[in-house]
């Protein structure tokens, strides 16, 4: 994107106390320059709604997948308490499930909550009662995202860096990887609070033990190397005599020395998922028996870019590395899912939407495009399971 896009902050406050407050904090926010110098790139401005049919509507109405108008919706009333099998949780309500459905386009929610949570399909929560310096800082997080949502700026293309994408060879480049992801992350507000907030500013969870870790780096003078791109290819269990079990190990050794500091990274480590790949679990069925024993899947994740350095073709360079290697090991099926943003650019590398209802990613808390990718020379040889992978 290039020059200044319009922000409209779409402020939609049900509860008259939460109004009041609300509008004494946003005017401490926007400070004396107004909201037209708050957000740097953005031409900002806010809209007052009052009914959910109003705000659909506004929606319907300005948002479209042109990246120059993009929007904010803050309000107090995005989410409800649900429950179900003794579970008591809080889900988006139905005009925003509808605005979510049906208007494509760059835009974030962020909910006001008297005890905030994290919600599923909602970008970010604040408390109600929030001070200027928490609201400020949840809509810049709010509007670093949008950035990253939009296209990148063309002038990014004009000057290619030099780059390299390789597998992380030690546990320092290990530590600034997982510290790009936690930034980035952070942004697209996919992160637990405990995570988000863990001392280390590391994210690492349990398919960073059995993954191979891909970073692009930028060469500089004097053979420097900065990680500005990372990608994750976490795979099922392979044969313990794979000739990929010692890169495998030293991945795994390292993480756990890297967690070892942070209770948040240890218990996240120590949680195993019950079916190995995250989108076992969000696209219900998609693991069938015979699949689980005969086929060595993986499962392509964390391909990010800093925000520096987007629209130089990197995350093209992670897929294409990503895909050689997963090939070399002997994946025979790669998954992935994505924000609907950025199918296209998985589609180039021959990935294909699955026709499959997806619940939202585990630990993401969001409900993502499904993808395979079939890798005709994958599999050679057997998997931990002893199925013949070929
Ligand atoms: C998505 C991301 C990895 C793209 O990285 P990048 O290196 O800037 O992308 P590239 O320069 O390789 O762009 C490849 C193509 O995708 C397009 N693209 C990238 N991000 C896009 C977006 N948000 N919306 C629309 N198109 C986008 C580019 O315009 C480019 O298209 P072109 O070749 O026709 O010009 C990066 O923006 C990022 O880290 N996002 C946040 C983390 C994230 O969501 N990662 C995806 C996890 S599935």
């Amino acid at each position: 994107m290039n020059g200044s896009r319009n922000l409209t902050v779409a402020i939609r406050v049900t509860n008259p106390q939460v109004r009041q407050h609300l509008e004494r904090v946003l005017d401490q926010v926007r400070g004396a320059g107004g909201w037209g110098s708050r957000f740097s790139g953005y031409v900002t401005d806010c809209v007052h709604l009052e009914k959910e049919s109003e705000t659909y509507d506004w929606f319907s109405n300005t948002i479209d997948e042109r990246p120059e108008n993009c929007a904010i919706l803050l309000s107090d009333d995005l989410v409800e308490p649900f429950s179900a099998d003794g579970t008591f949780t809080y889900l988006p309500k139905n005009y925003l499930k509808d605005i979510l459905g049906n208007v494509q386009g760059n835009y974030v929610t962020l909910a006001l909550m008297n005890e905030p949570r994290r919600v599923t399909d909602i970008d970010r929560v604040a408390a109600a009662n929030c001070d200027a310096a928490e609201l400020s800082r949840v809509l810049e997080l709010c509007a670093r995202k949008l950035a990253y949502l939009a296209p990148p700026s063309a002038s990014g293309n004009h000057h290619r860096p030099l780059i390299e994408v390789r597998p992380i060879r030690s546990k320092t480049e290990l530590c600034e990887y997982f510290k790009l992801r936690h930034d980035v992350y952070s942004v697209m507000g996919y992160l637990a609070p405990e995570v988000e907030d863990c001392a280390s500013k590391l994210e690492i969870n349990w398919n960073d033990r059995q993954a191979i870790h891909l970073g692009a780096f930028l060469k500089q003078p004097g053979n420097r190397e900065t990680l500005v791109g990372t990608a994750r290819l976490a795979i099922t269990e392979l044969d313990t005599e794979h000739p990929y079990q010692a890169t495998l190990g030293n991945f795994e050794n390292w993480t756990l020395q890297l967690a070892a500091d942070d209770p948040v990274n240890l218990s996240a480590l120590s949680e195993p998922l019950q079916l190995e790949l995250p989108i076992f679990h969000s696209v219900p069925g998609l693991v069938s028996a015979e699949m689980y024993t005969n086929v060595v899947c993986g499962e392509l994740s964390r391909v990010i870019v800093n925000a520096d350095y987007r629209g130089a073709g990197i995350s093209g360079h992670l897929v294409r590395q990503a895909l050689e290697v997963a090939e070399r090991v002997g994946v025979q099926r790669l998954f992935l899912e994505c924000l609907p943003q950025h199918a296209a650019l998985y589609e180039r590398f021959g990935f294909q939407r699955l026709e499959r209802p997806a619940a939202p990613v585990i630990g993401v808390k969001r409900t993502m495009v499904p993808m395979e990718r079939v890798i005709v020379g994958g599999a050679a040889g057997t998997n931990a399971r002893g199925g013949h992978t070929s």
